[in-house]
C-alpha cells in the first residue's frame, strides 16, 4: 500500500483512557463504521454522491486532453478564475507536483504558471493582472454554480482586460468549468463560445478536485492527469472495502468520530511536514470544515456538530504552534502527513566548523532531520496525552496526490454518515452571501439588504 495510517497514538495505551481509544470502544464501533460504509455506498450506487465515480470518468479526460492537445505551447499562463473546491484543488495540485510557489522552477511556454485568482483583494487581483502577459495567458473560468460574485467580478475584470489588449480572439483563450444544465456562467460561455467543460451535478465543489474544476488547470499546466486519476482509482479499491484493516478511510473516520464525540476533542490539527503538502492542508480543511459543521442532523435533531481544522506545517509551526499543542487545552487531535521518500534529502557538508552547535548535523540530511522532527513532535505530544495518529505517503507524485486526495474524500464522507449529517450540503455559507447581495444591489435580494440594514442599526 502506497498511504498508510498509523494510528497507534490515538490509542488509550499511548495517551490514557480520557484521551485516547481502548480496544474495546473501537471494537464496540465496528458495527457504526460498517453501517456508514453500506449507506455511503448505496447511495453513491443510487448516484447520490459522484465524486467516488470521477477517477473512472473516461469522457471528461478526453476532452480535456483533447483541448489541452490544441492550444499548448500558445501560453505561458494559466490564469484561474474561481474560489472555494472551484480553486483549492487546483492550488494543492501545484504546491503538490511543482513545490510551493515561491520557488516553483522558471515558469515559459512549456512549463506554464498557474495564477489562481481567488480572493477579491483589489489589490491581489490588480498585481496578478499586471504580471500576466495577454498574448501568454489563457483563462479558465471555474464555477459550479455559474454565479459565485467573487468570481463573476473577477471574470468581469479580467475579461475585459484580455478582450482590451488581444480583441475578439480573446473568446479563444478563454475556458469555462461550469454545470452543465444551468447558471449565468453557462449562458455566457454559450452566447460567446468559449470552451466549456462541465462537472457532475451530483459532484459538489469541495469534492471536485478529480472532475474537469481540477483536471483542466492541471492538464493546462502540463500534469499527468491520468495517473492522478490512477492513483485515486486504487485508492477507491480500498475504500469500499468492509476490511477494516485495508480501509484506511473508515478506519480513520471512526477514530474521529469517537475522539469528537466520546473524548472531546473539536478541534483537528493537519500537520503535513512537506511544504509540497502545503497546498493540501488548505483544500482539506475546506473540505472538513464545510462538509462536517452543521446544525443538524438528517433527522433535524439540532446537534451543532463539526471539528475545526488546523492547517500547521512542520517542522516550521513547531517554533510557532507547538507551545499551545503541548501545553494548552487538551482540545485537538493531531493529524500528521509524513513523506517516506522526499525527491531531495538535502545533504549536510561533511566539514566540521569546530562548533557543537553546527559539527552534530555535519554529513547528515535534511530529510532525516525533518523525520525525526516530525517523530520527536510526535512523542512529545504522546507523552504528554495529546491523541496524534500518521498519514505516511510513500512519495509525493502525481499518483500518491490522486490517492490521497481521494482518501480524504471518503474519510469525510464516511464521517459525515457516522454523525448523521448531510456532509454534502453548505446551507450555513447562504446567509452571508444573500447579505453580500442585497448589498451589493442584486435583482431579488432587497429584503437581505433591508435586513442588513436593520442589524446595523441595532449596533448603533
Ligand atoms: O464546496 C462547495 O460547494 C463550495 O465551497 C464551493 O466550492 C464554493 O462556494 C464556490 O462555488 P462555485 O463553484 O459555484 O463558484
Amino acid at each position: 500500500m502506497a498511504i498508510q495510517f498509523d494510528e497507534t497514538n490515538l490509542s488509550a495505551s499511548m495517551v490514557g483512557t480520557e484521551h485516547g481509544l481502548t480496544k474495546q470502544e473501537v471494537a464496540a464501533a465496528r458495527t457504526l463504521a460498517l453501517s456508514a460504509l453500506a449507506s455511503f455506498q448505496k447511495a453513491s450506487e443510487e448516484k447520490v454522491y459522484g465524486f467516488p465515480d470521477l477517477p473512472l470518468e473516461r469522457d471528461i479526460v478526453k476532452e480535456i486532453l483533447t483541448y489541452t492537445a490544441n492550444v499548448r505551447g500558445s501560453y505561458d499562463t494559466v490564469c484561474v478564475v474561481g474560489i472555494g473546491g472551484s480553486a483549492l484543488g487546483a492550488w494543492a495540485l501545484d504546491c503538490g507536483l511543482r513545490g510551493p510557489h515561491p520557488v516553483q522552477a522558471p515558469f515559459s511556454l512549456k512549463n506554464p504558471r498557474l495564477v489562481i485568482l481567488d480572493n477579491v483583494d483589489p489589490v491581489f487581483i490588480a498585481s496578478a493582472i499586471q504580471s500576466m502577459n495577454p498574448k501568454k495567458t489563457l483563462v479558465v473560468v471555474i464555477a459550479k454554480s455559474g454565479a459565485t460574485a467573487e468570481t463573476c467580478s473577477t471574470f468581469l475584470i479580467v475579461s475585459n482586460w484580455l478582450y482590451s489588449r488581444i480583441g475578439k480572439t480573446a473568446a479563444r483563450r478563454i475556458a469555462v468549468v461550469t454545470s452543465e444544465g444551468r447558471g449565468d456562467l453557462k449562458t455566457l460561455a454559450v452566447r460567446e463560445g468559449y470552451a466549456t467543460f462541465h462537472l457532475p451535478e451530483n459532484v459538489g465543489g469541495r469534492f471536485s478536485v478529480l472532475s474537469a474544476v481540477g483536471l483542466l488547470p492541471a492538464a493546462l499546466v502540463g500534469f499527468d492527469i491520468d495517473a492522478l486519476l490512477k492513483g485515486a482509482a486504487q485508492m477507491n479499491l480500498l475504500c469500499w472495502s468492509n476490511d477494516l484493516t485495508k480501509n484506511i478511510a473508515l478506519r480513520a473516520a471512526l477514530s474521529h468520530y469517537l475522539l469528537l464525540s466520546k473524548h472531546n476533542k473539536p478541534i483537528q490539527v493537519a500537520f503535513p511536514y512537506s511544504n509540497q503538502l502545503w497546498g493540501m492542508a488548505f483544500w482539506f480543511r475546506q473540505l472538513w470544515a464545510e462538509s462536517l459543521g452543521k446544525a443538524k442532523t438528517r433527522a433535524g435533531e439540532v446537534v451543532h456538530v463539526g471539528q475545526t481544522p488546523i492547517a500547521a506545517l512542520g517542522a516550521t509551526d513547531q517554533h510557532s504552534q507547538v507551545q499551545l499543542y503541548m501545553e494548552g487545552p487538551n482540545d485537538k487531535v493531531f493529524s500528521f502527513w509524513a513523506v517516506k521518500k522526499l525527491s531531495d534529502t538535502g545533504e549536510i557538508p561533511e566539514k566540521k566548523l569546530g562548533l557543537e552547535g553546527f559539527d552534530y548535523l555535519a554529513g547528515q540530511n535534511l530529510a532525516k532531520l525533518l523525520d525525526c522532527e516530525r517523530r520527536a513532535t510526535e512523542a512529545a505530544l504522546t507523552e504528554n496525552s495529546r491523541p496524534n495518529c500518521t498519514y505516511t505517503l510513500d512519495r509525493v507524485d502525481v499518483l500518491h496526490i490522486g490517492m490521497f486526495f481521494q482518501l480524504m474524500e471518503f474519510q469525510t464522507a464516511f464521517l459525515g454518515e457516522m454523525l448523521n449529517i448531510n456532509a454534502f450540503d453548505q446551507e450555513g455559507v447562504e446567509l452571508g452571501k444573500k447579505f453580500t447581495f442585497g448589498l451589493m444591489g442584486r435583482k431579488g435580494f432587497k429584503d437581505y439588504k433591508t435586513r442588513f440594514a436593520a442589524y446595523e442599526a441595532k449596533r448603533k
